[in-house]
């Protein structure tokens, strides 16, 4: 099947062969004044420069061939010399329908298939999810699904925070609450109990306690700081915690993401990268690429060409801790060494833009990628608040994505039943689908790297979307 894209750039050609123009100006884009028009061709003022004419004349003359074009409903010849193309909505719903007779929609497989790993949702264990979050697990999803559907082997990796000082954080509290644990008791070598010493609830609850106190009391962040590098250095019941936080915190997460419809192939963390440390860190040094600077050993990775100062990539701490660049980088080599990926792609917060770059170009230069592996950023914006500013909730907090999601679907369960034109259980079902849909398109529909504005009630959302249900009944 044609796509849309052909067809148009076929229809342009034919005009521009009709009027005595070779045929490769006549490439068509989408336009870059979605307010003018839809598409555009350009081809006309390249083509002046050949036929030694005025840009604007060979515009006017391709526009009138395409005047009663069966795919465009206005090929409008703009100065200096642009087309303006509307494509016809009976070739649209032509379009549509061969669609929908087509295998696959029409689209065609690659016929290079190639393995891209997806580095998405990146969720914090114990710390709940929150609106920040949404994104990453949305438009993760949204390239995986592409991605799969074009025909390449995409891996979808959650890729858990839970290697770092939350989780010595949250060891000391436990230790504060409930000394007499098996888990702190250095001394014991029997087998730790199955059942988890906490809940979700409790465990949500600890590590924000845990994060407070450490901000007040130095020596409850040393003690903090003392488990984090027990736990890296395989203490027992410290391993057997981080299992329990894990698996607690796992299933919570899985029920939100299932929320969202999103859903993942692998359920690494940090902590996976763990057993691929030592073995890199040794052939850094050894390489000569890893050197001790103030303490801490690092990698220089700034460029010749670079315009900002890129500092070194840190891969140990003075006290040999390990941190998120380590693990982010033994995460490189576990992923080389058991799935062999032609790409791997981060969806993060483009905040973290001048860290990946350190970390791509860490892994580069240590010879942790091949060559041709491709290493992709792919940051995006934060979600803002009606004041433009990172979205909080009205106490000033950071808004959970469970209580957006709920507030959504209660908002769209109430304008559902103002109708009172279905059941109860078919409104809530439908506020539930309508509800996500919103939530999905208002994340996709704002280019990725811009920040964009949420209004705290999700309304703004719910009419997009409303109003794009009703174009697509008419
Ligand atoms: N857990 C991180 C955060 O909340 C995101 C992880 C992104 N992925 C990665 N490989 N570093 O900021």
């Amino acid at each position: 099947m044609k796509n849309l894209m052909e067809q148009m750039n076929e229809e342009v050609m034919c005009a521009f062969t009709a009027c005595g123009y070779d045929g490769k100006y006549a490439r068509v884009t989408v336009s870059n004044r979605l307010d003018l028009c839809e598409f555009q061709c350009n081809g006309a003022l390249a083509a002046a420069k050949e036929y030694k004419k005025a840009p604007m004349a060979i515009a006017l003359e391709t526009a009138q061939k395409l005047e009663n074009s069966p795919v465009f409903s206005a090929a409008e010849a703009v100065k200096p010399g642009f087309l303006n193309l509307k494509v016809k909505e009976s070739c649209l719903a032509d379009y549509l329908c061969q669609m929908m007779e087509s295998e696959d929609y029409g689209n065609e497989k690659t016929a290079h298939p190639k393995t891209v790993m997806i580095d998405y949702g990146g969720p914090n264990i114990a710390k709940p999810l929150h609106v920040g979050h949404l994104r990453s697990a949305v438009i993760g999803e949204s390239i995986k699904r592409m991605g799969s559907y074009a025909g390449h082997h995409m891996i979808g990796d959650v890729h858990m925070g839970d290697w770092g000082l939350q989780m010595g954080l949250i060891i000391t509290e436990l230790q504060e609450r409930k000394p007499q644990l098996s888990y702190f008791d250095d001394g014991f070598e029997g087998e730790y109990p199955k059942e988890a010493p906490f809940t979700i609830s409790e465990l949500e609850e600890i590590y924000p306690t845990a994060s407070g106190k450490s901000k007040e009391d130095e020596d409850y962040k040393e003690r903090a700081m003392q488990a984090t590098y027990e736990l890296q250095h395989g203490r027992r019941g410290y391993g057997a915690l981080l299992n329990h936080i894990l698996n607690v915190s796992v299933t919570d997460l899985k029920k939100n993401y299932e929320n969202l419809n999103v859903s993942f192939e692998l359920w690494k963390g940090e902590s996976d990268a763990q057993p691929y440390i030592p073995e890199m860190v040794r052939k850094m040094k050894e390489d000569g690429f890893a050197y001790i600077s103030e303490g801490a050993l690092v990698v220089d990775v700034k460029e010749e060409t670079d315009t900002k100062e890129v500092p070194p990539c840190m891969i140990l701490k003075s006290d040999g801790a390990s941190l998120y660049n380590t693990t982010d980088l033994a995460t490189i080599v576990e992923r080389m060494e058991n799935w062999h990926p032609a790409e791997i792609i981060y969806v993060v917060d483009k905040r973290q833009e001048l860290y990946f770059t350190q970390i791509f170009r860490c892994a580069r230069k240590t010879g942790l990628v091949d060559a041709d592996t491709k290493l992709t950023f792919l940051g995006f914006g934060t979600m803002n608040g009606s004041n433009g500013k990172p979205f909080k909730t009205r106490e000033g907090g950071v808004m959970r994505l469970s209580a957006l999601l709920e507030d959504i679907n209660g908002q769209m369960y109430r304008k559902i039943s103002e109708n009172q034109t279905m059941s109860e259980a078919e409104a809530a079902e439908t506020a539930k689908v309508v509800a996500l849909s919103a939530v999905k398109y208002g994340d996709l529909s704002n280019q990725a790297s811009k920040d964009y504005i949420l209004t705290s009630n999700g309304l703004l959302l719910l009419k997009e979307i409303r109003d794009r249900i009703y174009c697509i009944q008419l």
